[in-house]
């Protein structure tokens, strides 16, 4: 199917969110729809020491890794054209510590169609990367991690049960979050 943008608003901006912004949007938007995209799974594998840790003593927070066949859930947001330019400089400072904007085909749950949208993905190259661990060493991390926005377990926690409520399944997630 072509990848088309959306014919009643052919400059439509979406921002597609699969951590903190599932459940913690600090940016104006008009819409907010659950969808996906394929062939990027989430992982606790990005370090944080601006939100969920500090230098030294670095949080676990989600980005996404490329896997052939997966698919990840989250909430897409439609920025209002008027508001792109300070959104994506809301964004970009919020998720500063690693992640860089990425194009991605996003699909509504309610909708197959492909669209265009925005996300936000901290690849191995950046300085903050942790990279795999055991979950057992993830949930001893996340325990005793705390930043500027809040414990870490709050993030972890926060974030499987936005997926929960959502219908989305994801057993990383969710298995860190049972150990918590
Ligand atoms: C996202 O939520 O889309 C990016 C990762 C985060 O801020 O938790």
């Amino acid at each position: 199917m072509a990848l088309t943008d959306d014919a009643a608003q052919p400059t439509a901006l979406w921002i597609f969110g699969y951590g903190s912004l599932i459940w913690r949007p600090t940016f104006a938007f008009v819409e907010r729809r659950e969808g996906y995209i394929d062939g990027w799974t989430r992982r606790f594998w990005q370090g944080s020491t601006d939100h969920r840790g500090v230098p030294g003593a670095p949080g676990r927070v989600v980005t996404l890794v490329p896997e052939a066949d997966a698919r990840c859930w989250g909430a897409a947001y439609r920025i209002d054209e008027s508001q792109r330019d300070d959104v994506l400089a809301h964004l970009d400072h919020r998720e500063k510590g690693g992640y860089e904007r990425q194009d991605v085909t996003l699909h509504f749950r309610d909708d197959a169609a492909p669209h265009r949208a925005l996300v936000y993905v901290a690849t191995h190259a950046n300085p903050e990367y942790l990279g795999p661990a055991s979950l057992e060493a993830l949930a001893i991390q996340v325990r005793t991690a705390r930043g500027p926005s809040g414990a870490n377990i709050e993030y972890v926690l926060r974030l499987a049960d936005a997926l929960r409520a959502m219908n989305a399944h994801d057993d990383h997630v969710f298995a860190l979050a049972a150990l918590l």
